[in-house]
């Protein structure tokens, strides 16, 4: 267990880094929003396993809210983060302000056309936007060998793959699997908003993915059907509004119509006034 380096300050990261560079170190890179969980902490083992310097930012990043996001209401816990991450022997937390990421006059934007145009980004159309921009900064400021990020962004993680290919940067990603509750709800920072009612509703999201696979293994090819019979399961659950359900190529992330060969299922769902997202990648049996 070691306490961790706490920078605020982008420059001084960037003064940090170059040192550990000019050291011949290899840096992994955590970006998170904080509130973190266990499927941080994975993330974040990952980084220290794979890399020498582990670096984890803290920044709930202001660009990724639509105005009538829960931006404000994020929650934010810099020194319980702070205490897990040394628990899993972090070197660095990166937790800068707004107004230190974004100072007066800021006006770049990184935009990844293509797979950010469906699912998320049709319901959220400035957030990838957001995200991507961040990411390259955080990337910049890093100087990351390797990035890790959860698969539980399944699409997140398609965008800055597109955008590090497209871009040139020379940072290795790496996707690590969803965390999940034993009781099958993936863990998320905004579980925190669930009532303990909202918590039972929501785990319908996993067990409709498992339904998918089940039925997908029975050998139902027809997307439509297997996306009917999972919107029927978690709109019987009552308590829910589906953004959407989607069965799409995991690679692409376009819309199947016949299931030939594996398969992802997206779902975001509202539970009450929680957005929930969640995704299974399945393979026919
Ligand atoms: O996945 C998240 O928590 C955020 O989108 C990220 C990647 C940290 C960018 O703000």
């Amino acid at each position: 267990m070691t306490n961790p380096e706490v920078i605020h300050d982008p420059s001084e990261l960037a003064r940090r880094v170059s040192e550990l560079k000019s050291q011949g170190k290899t840096i992994g890179l955590v970006p998170t929003m904080g509130a973190l969980h266990y499927g941080h902490l994975s993330l974040a083992i990952a980084a220290k396993n794979d890399c020498d310097v582990a670096i984890v930012s803290v920044f709930v990043n202001p660009t990724q809210f639509a105005p009538n996001e829960d931006y404000d209401q994020y929650p934010r816990q810099l020194q319980a983060d702070i205490d897990l991450l040394s628990q899993v022997d972090t070197d660095i937390v990166f937790a800068p302000s707004p107004e230190a990421m974004y100072p007066r006059g800021f006006v770049s934007n990184v935009h990844v056309g293509g797979v950010t145009t469906r699912l998320e980004g049709s319901f959220r159309p400035t957030h990838f936007d957001g995200v991507a921009t961040v990411v390259m900064k955080l990337f910049q400021l890093s100087q990351a060998n390797v990035a890790f990020f959860g698969q539980k962004d399944f699409q997140q993680v398609a965008v800055i793959r597109r955008m590090v290919a497209d871009l040139n940067v020379p940072t290795e990603i790496i996707a690590c699997p969803i965390v999940r509750e034993a009781d099958g709800l993936a863990l998320s920072s905004r579980n925190k908003y669930l009532s303990a009612e909202e918590r039972k509703t929501a785990l319908v999201l996993s067990r409709s993915l498992g339904y998918a696979k089940e039925l997908i293994h029975k050998g139902e090819r027809e997307a439509a059907v297997v996306k009917a019979a999972v919107e029927k399961m978690i709109l019987d659950e009552g308590g829910t509004a589906i953004d959407y359900v989607s069965i799409s190529d995991p690679d692409s992330l376009q819309e199947m119509t016949r299931i030939a060969g594996n398969v992802v299922v997206l779902l975001a769902v509202r539970v009450g006034k929680t957005r929930l997202i969640d995704n299974m990648v399945i393979e026919p049996a």
